[in-house]
């Protein structure tokens, strides 16, 4: 039996659904995008051929194309799965919560969006996603994301940005105990 099913959704092009219940921090998906070809945003722009929308950051200024199941996967304000970060490539995907049968898997996108564009740029969403708590236009920089929910995301961020941006974090949680996801 399949984990998941790929349909329509209202307002957000195709998406994945929950074929089967899934337990609070059960594997959902592995994504290794190492493997494939890694372009620049002038590259992709280039090519209207290409599906932009599937583009994952891979680093070092460069995007891969995915057909994976996690690359169908909507972004969600109120998401209920989230995405550890092996490297900036290599990811997992697991239940944030209990997740019952035909709900719709999401994830939060600006937790995964650190050093876009090499750090040059960022993307913006207009958000469809219809939560209580949604942000409307998604940016996709991590640092714009509100401090909680930066604190909340951090431990699933890769160990080279951790490093790389440790005296912001240490800043973020001067005196203050992290969340551990
Ligand atoms: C990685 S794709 C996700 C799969 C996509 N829906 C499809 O049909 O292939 C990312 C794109 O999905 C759409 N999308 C994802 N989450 C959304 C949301 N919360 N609100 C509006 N559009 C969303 C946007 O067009 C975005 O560029
Ligand atoms: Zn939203």
């Amino acid at each position: 039996m399949k984990d998941y099913e790929i349909k329509r959704t209202r307002e957000k092009g195709l998406g994945v659904f929950a074929a089967r219940d899934f337990r609070e921090r059960e594997h959902i998906f592995h994504e290794d995008l190492t493997k494939l070809e890694k372009h620049t945003v002038a590259e992709i722009d280039a090519h209207h051929e290409w599906d932009g929308d599937h583009s994952d950051y891979v680093g070092h200024g460069k995007y891969a194309i995915s057909q994976t199941p996690a690359s169908y996967m909507n972004h969600s304000c109120d998401p209920n799965c989230y995405v550890k970060m092996r490297t900036i490539a290599k990811k997992d995907i697991y239940a944030m919560r209990d997740i019952r049968k035909g709900e719709e898997l999401t994830v939060d996108y600006t937790a995964t969006s650190v050093d876009q564009f090499a750090g040059k740029g960022f993307w913006v969403m207009e958000c469809n996603c219809g939560s209580e708590n949604c942000r409307c236009k998604v940016d996709g920089d991590f640092f714009k994301l509100p401090e909680s929910l930066q604190k909340k995301y951090y431990p699933n961020l890769p160990p080279s940005i951790k490093k790389k941006y440790r005296d912001r974090f240490r800043r973020l949680f001067k005196g203050r105990k992290r969340s551990n996801l």
